[in-house]
This record gives C-alpha cells, sequence and structure tokens, in this order.
C-alpha cells in the first residue's frame, strides 16, 4: 500500500507515495498530464506532491496559474527554483544570478533589442536560411527527422538574427559543437540537483567559457573596426542598454545574456515547429490553405515575406497559437516559496521552502474552456480579436502572438506577469517565416500515419520518433 503521509498544518492534501525521497516522481515523470489531471479529481485544483525530497505544491485551474504567476516577489522567487539549472549555462551576473530588480532591467534591454525595426531585419534573413536549409531536401518524396531538422533551422536562424554573422558563419563548425556541448548541461536533472560531478556537466562548464569569449571577442572586434550598421541584438545590447545607475552593460554581462536568450529560444521554438509540422501532417489539407493564404495576401507564391504581409497571414498565425495551447513547450511553471503563502480562497497555507508551480497546459487543453479541447483545429481562433484581450501595460503589441497577458487566460504558452516571456514576437517571426517558406515547396505525410507520443523527459515537451514524410510540391 502507498505510504499516507499528512500534509503540514493547513497544507493542501498530500498525494501518497511509496518511496520516501523519491514520492510520486516515477509516475508523474512517465506522463505528467495524466498525472496532474488524475490527482485533480482526486483532490481538486490544489495538492502536494513528493519529488525527490522536494515538496511540490500544485496550483490547477486558472486561479492556480495566476497564483503563481502573480505571485509577489517577498513569497516566491523564480531565481531560488531556476539557479541550479540556469547559471552554470547562462553565466553570472544576469537572469537568476541577480536581483529580480536587476532581471526586470534586462528584460527591458533585449524587449528593446526585439524592436520592429529588427524584426522586419530578421524575416529575409529567416527566409533565405529556411530556403538554404531546405535545398538539402532534394528528392521528389523522403522520410525526415522533423525536429532534428527544426532544431538545426532554429539554432541558425537565432545565430544570424540574434548574434550576427560572425556567429551564424561559424555555426557550420566550431560554434555548434560548444553549442551542443553547452546544451547538454541543460537537463532537467541539473533542475533537481546542484551541481552534479557529471561528465556532461563538466562539458558544459567548458563550452560555456569558450562560447563567452566568443561573443566578447567578436564585440571588441566590432569596436576595433569600427562596424555598427548590424541589425543583431548582441550589437544593440553592447551600444545601446544603461541600467538606471547609469551604468553600461559589461562584455560579460552581454555575452551572459545572449547566451541566456538563445538557450531560452532553442528548445522552446524548435519544438512548438516540429509539432506545428507534425499537427499539419496530421490534417494535410491544411498545407493548401496555407499555400491559399499566400496567394490571397501575397499575390503569389513567390512573392518575398516581409514583417507587414506575415502579419496578415491569419491561418499561419492561428496554427502556431493552436500548436502552443496543445503542445506548450514548458509544462512547469516554478518558483521556490519563501515565505509562507495562503491560497486564496481556501484555508491551505503553502509552507516556506516548498516548491509552487502550476500547469497551464492543464486548463489549455480542458474541456471546461474549449470545445473538443483535445482536437487539433486551427480555425477555432478564427474571430479571435486581440484588440479586445486583456494585457500588460508594458507588453509591446507587436501584432504577433500575445494571446492575452492575463494570468487568468485558460492558454499562457508564454507565461505571465513578472517572468513573462520576452522572446515571443521573435519566436512568432521566426516560426511563421520558417512555416510560410516551407509550405512552398513541401506537403507533409506522418510516416506509417504515426502521430508521435509525447517525450517527457526532457527540458520541453518533445515528440518521440518526429519522422515524415515529405513530397515536393512541383513534383
Ligand atoms: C520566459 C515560453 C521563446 C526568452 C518564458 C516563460 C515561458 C516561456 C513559459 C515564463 C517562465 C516562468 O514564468 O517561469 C517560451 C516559448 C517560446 C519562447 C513557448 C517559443 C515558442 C523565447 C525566445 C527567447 C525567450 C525566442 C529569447 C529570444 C525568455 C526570457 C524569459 C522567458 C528572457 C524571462 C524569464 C524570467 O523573467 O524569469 N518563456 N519562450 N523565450 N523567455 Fe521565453
Amino acid at each position: 500500500k502507498a505510504m499516507y503521509v499528512s500534509p503540514r498544518q493547513n497544507e493542501p492534501p498530500l498525494v501518497p507515495y511509496w518511496i520516501p525521497f523519491i514520492g510520486s516522481a516515477i509516475t508523474m515523470g512517465i506522463d505528467p498530464i495524466k498525472f496532474y489531471r488524475d490527482r485533480q479529481k482526486e483532490y481538486g485544483n490544489y495538492y502536494t506532491y513528493i519529488l525527490f525530497g522536494r515538496r511540490m505544491v500544485t496550483c490547477l485551474g486558472a486561479e492556480g496559474n495566476n497564483l503563481v504567476f502573480n505571485a509577489k516577489l517577498a513569497d516566491a522567487s523564480a531565481e531560488e527554483a531556476y539557479r541550479s539549472l540556469t547559471v552554470p549555462v547562462f553565466g553570472k551576473g544576469v537572469v537568476y544570478d541577480v536581483h529580480n530588480s536587476v532581471l526586470m532591467e534586462q528584460k527591458k534591454f533585449v524587449k528593446a533589442g526585439l524592436s520592429v525595426e529588427n524584426l522586419r531585419a530578421y524575416i529575409p534573413m529567416i527566409e533565405m536560411e529556411t530556403k538554404n536549409y531546405l535545398s538539402r531536401w532534394n528528392k521528389k518524396s523522403d522520410v525526415q527527422d522533423i525536429h532534428k531538422a527544426m532544431a538545426e533551422l532554429i539554432i541558425l536562424t537565432a545565430s544570424r538574427c540574434l548574434l550576427g554573422e560572425e556567429v551564424r558563419s561559424k555555426m557550420d563548425e566550431s560554434f555548434a559543437q560548444i553549442f551542443h556541448d553547452l546544451d547538454g548541461g541543460f537537463k532537467p536533472i541539473n533542475f533537481l540537483f546542484d551541481d552534479l560531478p557529471l561528465p556532461s556537466n563538466r562539458l558544459r562548464d567548458k563550452a560555456h567559457v569558450k562560447m563567452r569569449h566568443f561573443f566578447i571577442d567578436i564585440m571588441k572586434h566590432r569596436r576595433d573596426t569600427g562596424k555598427v550598421d548590424s541589425t543583431d541584438v548582441m550589437q544593440y545590447l553592447a551600444t545601446n542598454c544603461q541600467y538606471k545607475s547609469g551604468r553600461s552593460l559589461t562584455d560579460m554581462e552581454v555575452a551572459h545574456i545572449m547566451i541566456a536568450m538563445l538557450m531560452a529560444g532553442q528548445h522552446t521554438s524548435s519544438t512548438t515547429s516540429a509539432w506545428a509540422f507534425l499537427y499539419l501532417a496530421l490534417n494535410p489539407e491544411l498545407f493548401d490553405k496555407l499555400r491559399q493564404e499566400q496567394i490571397e495576401i501575397l499575390g503569389s507564391l513567390d512573392a518575398p515575406l516581409t514583417y507587414d504581409s506575415l502579419k496578415q497571414l491569419t491561418l499561419h498565425d492561428n496554427i502556431v497559437r493552436e500548436t502552443l495551447r496543445l503542445r506548450p513547450p514548458i509544462l512547469h511553471i516554478i518558483r521556490k516559496v519563501v515565505r509562507d503563502m495562503t491560497i486564496p480562497g481556501t484555508t491551505y497555507v503553502i509552507p516556506k521552502d516548498a516548491y509552487v508551480q502550476c500547469i497551464p497546459a492543464i486548463t489549455a487543453r480542458s474541456d471546461e474552456f474549449f470545445e473538443n479541447a483535445e482536437e487539433f483545429n486551427p480555425y477555432r481562433w478564427k474571430d479571435y480579436d486581440l484588440q479586445n484581450k486583456e494585457r500588460d501595460d508594458d507588453l509591446v503589441d507587436y501584432g504577433f502572438g500575445a494571446l492575452s497577458a492575463s494570468a487568468r487566460s485558460p492558454v499562457l504558452p508564454f507565461g505571465a506577469g513578472r517572468h513573462r516571456c520576452i522572446g515571443e514576437p521573435f519566436a512568432y517571426v521566426q516560426i511563421k517565416t520558417i512555416l510560410a517558406t516551407f509550405v512552398r515547396t513541401f506537403n507533409l505525410e506522418l510516416h506509417n500515419n504515426k502521430f508521435p507520443e509525447c517525450d517527457f523527459t526532457t527540458m520541453m515537451v518533445q515528440p518521440k520518433q518526429p519522422m515524415v514524410k515529405y513530397t515536393r510540391v512541383d513534383c
């Protein structure tokens, strides 16, 4: 029989478990969505489970999402939750290695660097990279791993846009290996355990130093040679940003912020685009619909993609949005509780030192909020009016994405509140440009008619064996 352990005083109910310390890690890890839904039926929206000795207080429903996303700084800390995973990868002095007020300033810098003007410049770059990459798919028809392809394409396009041509030109050789080694240290195990002596962590640490120097050298070289015409975010941070104190960013801080941006965007955007193509392969009639939309808006399938035309491709937009509803890459939003927190409207208290988490995928995939919630239906967003939605005051409207900034929205793939994603406009520009370029040349089908299951063992929810069969449209 599973162990029944009493919750602490006023703590939400505790899920029984078999093995001390390990707690519910195995059942949760195999299928988290099922685990959270089943326990929700049993205990309601608030319950605690044990994960490798940690007390994970789970808050579900729209109110649960809001409680975590809008938790006060004095109650709950993101840096305490994410530090062990991120600081060795991103580096010192940025993101979760600094006080939250400094992170807020750093996020404002990046947001300003992702200006509409820069996003405009990125679209032709992404289109060109995508065409070049897909020119390798030169058979009439073949089977490919769509997740692997998207991971390669996302790092190529992100490095070109965010870091500039120097980094992109090294992507095919030295930089790819450094990135690979650094990425090997961005694993769930590093969230759970501080600095384990694993070979992958040693490679991670070496790669971090190499990457930092690589970026710092580029900034120095640009200064020495007077190169200032760049649209990349690294250049923007190096020349245009000052803290409120009047201090400029050091080269090391710029390098570390850029590493953080690359890592934050890589798995999120590559899994999202892979799932989007898998859903299209499941619904192949959508390929013609996407091409029709492009012909209507752009006049032809040869017209260059631009910021303004891309904005009008609403079916493309809705495919990304629906993919993010069903397969948000980040499942768990976690904070460490630094002061006892009362759950509003209940008698529950979340004790200091526990972790509090919400799982927005549960509301996003719930029939309570969406008809046939598990079905991929991009048309459900057809009449969605961005203008009528509640927004964060400081959320810049780029016209891309930005479902709703309210933390009570059932769909929150980019989070909400002070830790909300600032990469969303870039992610939409990147994924939509890849999608629009791809459908001009290819149709997809699922390989062996099999829609992949979710792999929950990785940092982001990835598709297992994501094989697709492409066929060239012109054949
Ligand atoms: C934060 C999702 C792409 C940079 C977040 C959060 C989510 C998220 C859910 C909130 C985390 C939390 O509250 O704990 C996504 C998804 C993406 C994406 C689904 C793509 C489909 C990007 C890109 C960048 C980026 C491309 C950078 C260019 C950040 C940053 C934060 C963040 C800096 C803030 C972290 C904080 O304040 O604690 N993202 N992201 N993201 N994301 Fe993204």
